[in-house]
């Protein structure tokens, strides 16, 4: 066993350094490889050691590069070096977190991360939450403790009785909602099309002069990061208007609630702290292995409520049992590699890494700008949108950037307009690698001009 450990670190450390200089996307060759892999289950045991060797000659070639510095695509954090190899140590532990009798040490990092995780993002000291896959599971967990808050005011036990003869609830988003957070909602049972869609600026910022009337049964949905501009909803407007009428006020914060953690971008997630559930993703801005998201809430019991099971074989604690924060009952350990991104970034690495990712969306805007290129939103965080001038031009340059390798940038719409985002996450991006990045797309941009 620990052979077949080290050789899975050497390879994989091996794997790790060939990133400066590959490409970004894996080559026509490497993805034609994996055709190799298209073979009957074997009826013999294969031995580790082999499978471990398949697997990194034909897996590691078409292996996209997000792990180093130079992929901008989506919104992706790499792997801290702690969070990964803590990721390493809890798969040799095995451990199932679903309760602290199961994995004493899985409840305790977990609760560990939460306190630390409150403190760094500008939450309620006394809210709860539970480790979940990613920010999609985290929007659908929080918004189940709203569900469940709303109706239980209005006398509706929804965990017992269902929604079919519920009194209404209605849901307000803004209409750059993520597509995330309306997947949830048609998994709740509250339908994806049956919201309420408030009207938007030019960064998609949802306008607090335009909310509709708000009641106790009203959940509105705001957004701390548009996907597209890295752009906020005016949260303390929001919520105090929310709260006025008794209703709740929920936040999709995948990447942009990390905003609070550095001192000089915390104002824009100022007034998110207001709200009454949040959302946020771990697999991004906090830099840990695939998949991490967490679902807060102000009132711990609501959550608790909306995902408690109990039966007699589950044993009852005085604890933080993990199970009932949750939708899962069984899961791997997540707490682990966000105590360990916690622990060696510390306050300041954070602030800097968030800081840093920042300054380089930035640099790479006005790099674009000075070229004389189209920017279309306000880069205050770390997403930067960029038209190359009509939309079939600006097609070509996402393809040709694509293919060339250096970086790997994705296309988007943005309010009608065709265009290239770059979103700078990962913590092994280094100047270097912006300026190089930079200096490719510029290259092929000037090819299509
Ligand atoms: C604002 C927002 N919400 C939710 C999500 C979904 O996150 P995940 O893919 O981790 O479920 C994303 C992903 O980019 C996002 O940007």
């Amino acid at each position: 066993m620990k052979e077949l450990l080290q050789a899975a670190a050497t390879r994989a450390g091996r794997y790790l350094e060939t990133l400066a200089d590959r490409s970004v996307t894996p080559s026509a060759e490497a993805i034609e490889h994996l055709s190799q892999l298209d073979e009957p289950l074997p009826e013999k045991p294969t031995k580790p050691e082999q499978v471990l060797a398949l697997l990194d000659e034909i897996g590691s070639p078409a292996a996209v590069a997000s792990a180093g510095g130079r992929y901008f695509g989506f919104v992706t954090g790499g792997s801290l070096p702690a969070a990964l190899a803590a990721n390493w140590l809890a798969g040799a532990w095995d451990q199932n977190s679903a309760l602290s009798v199961m994995s004493p040490i899985a409840a305790k990092l977990e609760e560990v991360a939460l306190k630390w995780l409150l403190e760094v993002l500008g939450l309620p000291l006394e809210a709860g939450a539970g480790f979940v896959t990613g920010a999609t599971m985290a929007n659908f967990t929080a918004l189940a403790a709203a569900r469940h808050a709303l109706l239980e005011r209005q006398g509706w036990d929804v965990e017992a009785q269902g929604l079919f003869a519920a009194p209404p609830l209605t849901v307000v988003v803004g209409d750059e909602v993520h597509v995330s957070l309306l997947k949830a909602l048609s998994l709740l049972g509250l339908g994806r099309e049956r919201v309420s869609r408030v009207p938007v600026d030019g960064q998609g910022r949802m306008r607090a002069d335009a909310l509709p009337p708000l009641s106790p049964a009203t959940i509105v949905c705001i957004q701390a990061g548009n996907v597209n501009t890295g752009a906020f909803d005016p949260a303390a407007e929001i919520c105090a208007a929310t709260h006025e009428a008794g209703g709740w006020v929920h936040v999709d914060g995948a990447f942009g609630l990390w905003a609070a953690a550095a001192p000089h971008r915390a104002h824009l997630a100022a007034g998110l702290g207001q709200a009454d559930s949040w959302a946020t993703d771990a697999h991004k801005w906090l830099n840990v292995p695939y998949d991490s998201g967490v679902a807060f809430c102000r009132q711990p019991e609501h959550l608790r409520a909306a995902m408690s099971a109990t039966a007699a074989y589950l044993a009852q604690s005085d604890q933080r049992e993990p199970m009932h924060y949750t939708p899962e009952m069984s899961r791997r350990a997540r707490g682990v590699e966000i105590w360990a991104a916690l622990s060696s970034l510390g306050r300041s690495g954070l602030a800097d890494l968030i800081e840093r990712n920042c300054r380089y969306a930035a640099r790479f805007a006005e790099g674009l700008r000075a070229a004389g290129y189209h920017v279309l939103n306000e880069v205050e965080l770390n997403q930067v949108l960029v038209s190359f001038g009509d939309a079939e031009t600006t097609r070509r340059v996402i393809t040709g950037v694509q293919a060339d390798g250096t970086c790997w940038c994705g296309g988007t719409v943005w309010q009608g307009q065709t265009a290239m985002r770059i979103s700078v996450s990962s913590w092994a991006t280094t100047e270097a690698d912006v300026e190089q990045s930079l200096a490719a797309i510029l290259r092929i941009a000037g090819k299509h001009r």
